[in-house]
């Protein structure tokens, strides 16, 4: 055995190593290691990837095995409890996703004309006993028991983005990588609509009447940008309900199911996920409830693009009915790289980083993160206190180790060397089980594909 190859070796089989189910093996390397090394990793690399987000270098990986790597279910299980990622490998196959991945792009296109997000939306909406029927579970908001109608109400699409008016302003959450906004209600048979979507006090009686044909006129599809860097090209297209931020996470099973019941009529790709049998029974194992997939978000991700460390839990999800349970990316087209992993586990690498960086590692992040005696103390204090620790991570950004987490190549390899990697390919499905901020799936995303590259992400409601 060579040097180059042992120490290949050395990363692939260390014992605090991640090996996700359904993942590849993978490892990040630089072009200026010894040759040995890189020669060696070339011949054995089944693909290799370079990272950029945001103009930010990220490093390079090359993937190693082209077969993923499987483990007993029970293990899955315990993954799922443990908010640790699951990757499900050729859950679509090619000529499945073919449609889903054309109609995608476009629709990338035709969304972001002026008029375009209701151009494109409301030849697909109507009558929901036209639309696919939904599957599973339990619960009312049927649309076809109650003769729902949907229809666009309301169009804020206003360019360029700086004049974005997404709708009233307790409504806005001041995001400045908002594109375009749609409001749509649902009618019932009478053609009433209860609430304006401008008149928060209407909406609030609406909401709060348990009357279940209500009309509801506050469901919305948003168009955005992923970030405001000028090279990227990244856009998503969200569909949710009320107010943004508050609402987020709300147990609004009717307005929940008419989400669905909207992707359904407008999404194949959402249509493809809902109607996977095997799927949903295996995340049905996982998380011992039954569920809705529902709230989907499309990402196009061009060269550049992606998302910086987040989770996707609510704060008081854990263990409660109605609940988010995970999310579901599936990789419709193209391919997209993550790193993925449990906060926990992303608390143990974070110390493991902040403790190479305060023995005098990578100087210049030293200087950059740890320069100033205020930080210095704060890290230091995260070292001690595992729970001040966990409770920053879960901040949107990270809080004060965003700038860490995210800083470049030194982290994202320590990470890629530990397992926590991916590239998921076209039919690849990625499971970010939630429980709480203390047990979720963190995840950062970098494109992987040089053309604009489609997935779909599904948030699984318990039902
Ligand atoms: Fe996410």
């Amino acid at each position: 055995m060579t040097p180059a190859n042992s120490l290949f070796r050395e990363i692939l089989d260390s014992p605090d190593r991640d090996r996700c189910p359904g993942s590849r093996d993978l490892i990040s390397f630089r072009e200026d290691e010894p040759a040995e090394f890189l020669g060696e990793l070339k011949r054995a690399a089944t693909s290799m990837v370079e990272l950029v987000r945001r103009g930010q270098w990220h490093g390079r990986w090359a993937e190693v095995s082209g077969k993923p790597h499987s483990s007993r279910k029970r293990e899955h299980r315990s993954r799922w409890r443990h908010g640790r990622p699951l990757v499900y490998p050729g859950s679509f196959s090619e000529p499945e996703l073919r449609r889903s991945a054309k109609d995608s792009l476009t629709r990338y296109e035709q969304i972001q004309n002026s008029g375009g997000l209701s151009g494109w939306i409301e030849p697909r909406l109507g009558p929901t006993d036209k639309s696919p029927a939904i599957g599973s579970g339990s619960g009312s908001g049927s649309g076809s028991k109650s003769g729902v109608r949907y229809e666009v109400s309301a169009t804020r699409q206003e360019f360029p983005p700086s004049s974005f008016d997404g709708g009233p302003p307790s409504d806005s959450n001041g995001d400045d990588r908002d594109l375009a906004r749609i409001f749509i209600s649902a009618r019932g048979s009478d053609g009433h609509v209860a609430a304006s979507p401008a008149d928060d006090t209407a909406d609030t009686a609406a909401v709060a009447g348990a009357n279940p044909v209500d009309p509801i006129a506050d469901l919305w599809i948003k168009l955005g940008r992923l970030s405001n860097h000028p090279d990227d090209r990244s856009r998503r297209l969200r569909f949710g309900f009320g107010r943004e931020i508050q609402d987020d996470g709300r147990r609004d099973e009717r307005r929940l199911r008419h989400l669905t019941q909207i992707a359904l009529a407008s999404l194949p790709e959402f249509r493809l996920f809902h109607g996977h049998q095997d799927l949903r029974e295996r995340i049905r194992y996982l998380s011992d409830s039954d569920f809705l997939p529902t709230e989907p978000i499309v990402y196009w991700n061009s060269e550049n693009g992606g998302a910086r460390f987040h989770h996707d839990a609510f704060s008081d999800d854990a263990d409660n009915p109605g609940r988010q349970i995970g999310v579901a990316f599936l990789q419709v087209s193209g391919r997209t790289a993550w790193l993925a992993l449990s906060i926990s586990d992303l608390a143990d690498r974070v110390t493991e980083f902040m403790e190479l960086l305060l023995e005098g590692a990578a100087p210049w992040l030293n200087e950059a993160l740890l320069s100033d005696k205020g930080k210095r103390k704060q890290m230091q204090r995260f070292l001690i206190n595992r729970a001040e620790l966990l409770t920053e991570l879960a901040e949107p950004g990270c809080g004060r180790l965003g700038p860490l987490v995210d800083c470049g190549p030194e982290f994202t390899s320590l990470l890629a060397d530990a397992g926590h990697g991916l590239l998921l390919n076209a039919g690849d499905v990625l499971l970010l089980p939630n429980h709480g901020y203390t047990r979720t799936a963190m995840h950062s995303v970098f494109s992987a594909s040089t053309d604009i590259s489609c997935g779909l992400s599904v948030a699984l409601r318990a039902v």
